[in-house]
């Protein structure tokens, strides 16, 4: 490839399988996978180990500047982050941490802080950008704009089955209402709310496979070489 970086963004709501589509999507097209949730997940971890109140903007902002997170990709792996140095998963998806993430993902010192790391991630690659907010505040000009949908029930079952997956308790019910409040908390916030961004391809991921969804977003991209 010559010339200029591509970036693809795929925004959507919780549990859509949107970083389950968007990484198979940088596979196929050998890009790089930036999963921007990972670095409000890190956030909310460091604030809870820390003992920082998460409403607080400035609080939490400090607390940023004084750590270090950030992501690798490889091909192997997807998207990782690490706080200063250190590799989190599991740690970040517990039903706790996956709420608070919300929560510091409003304030704008945090928004503001990972500006930039989003903007240049893995550069020189091309990538897939996902998250809430890319194809609106951190690549306005991507390439392509992808919005990921699916119905609540199918994203809670799917959610549950992830959790009995990764031996965590769970039931259907409780994740329906905490997903939906999480999109709620997602898209009527101030900052860089979730929604699709202008010219966006809807993407329903409610039925069919995810390869059959990730076919459907590639014959939206292949035409552009
Ligand atoms: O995609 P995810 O579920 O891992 O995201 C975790 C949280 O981070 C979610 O509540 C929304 C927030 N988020 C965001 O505000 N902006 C992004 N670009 C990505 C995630």
């Amino acid at each position: 490839m010559q010339g200029e970086r591509i970036i693809i963004t795929v925004d959507g709501v919780g549990a859509s399988g949107k970083s389950a589509l968007a990484r198979l999507l940088a596979e196929r097209l050998g890009y790089a996978h930036l999963n921007s949730g990972l670095l409000y997940r890190a956030t909310a971890w460091l604030v809870s180990v820390s003992g920082v109140d998460p409403a607080s903007n400035d609080a939490v902002g400090h607390l940023l500047e004084q750590h270090s997170i950030s992501l690798q990709y490889s091909r192997d792996k997807g998207t990782q982050v690490s706080v200063d140095g250190v590799i989190k998963e599991h740690e970040l998806t517990t039903q706790e941490n996956t709420q608070l993430a919300s929560l510091v993902a409003k304030l704008p010192s945090v928004r503001d802080h990972f500006k930039p790391i989003q903007r240049h991630a893995f550069s020189p690659m091309s990538v897939v950008a996902e998250g809430r907010d890319m194809g609106t505040v951190i690549f306005p000009d991507a390439a392509i704009k992808f919005f990921v949908t699916a119905d609540l029930a199918v994203r809670a079952s799917r959610r549950y089955q992830q959790m009995v997956q990764n031996g965590q308790m769970g039931d259907v019910q409780t994740i329906a209402t905490e997903l939906a409040r999480r999109d709620e908390l997602d898209s009527t916030r101030e900052i860089a709310p979730m929604k699709p961004a202008e010219g966006a391809i809807v993407v329903d991921n409610s039925v069919g496979s995810l390869d059959e969804t990730v076919e459907t977003m590639l014959a939206h991209v292949t035409p552009m070489g």
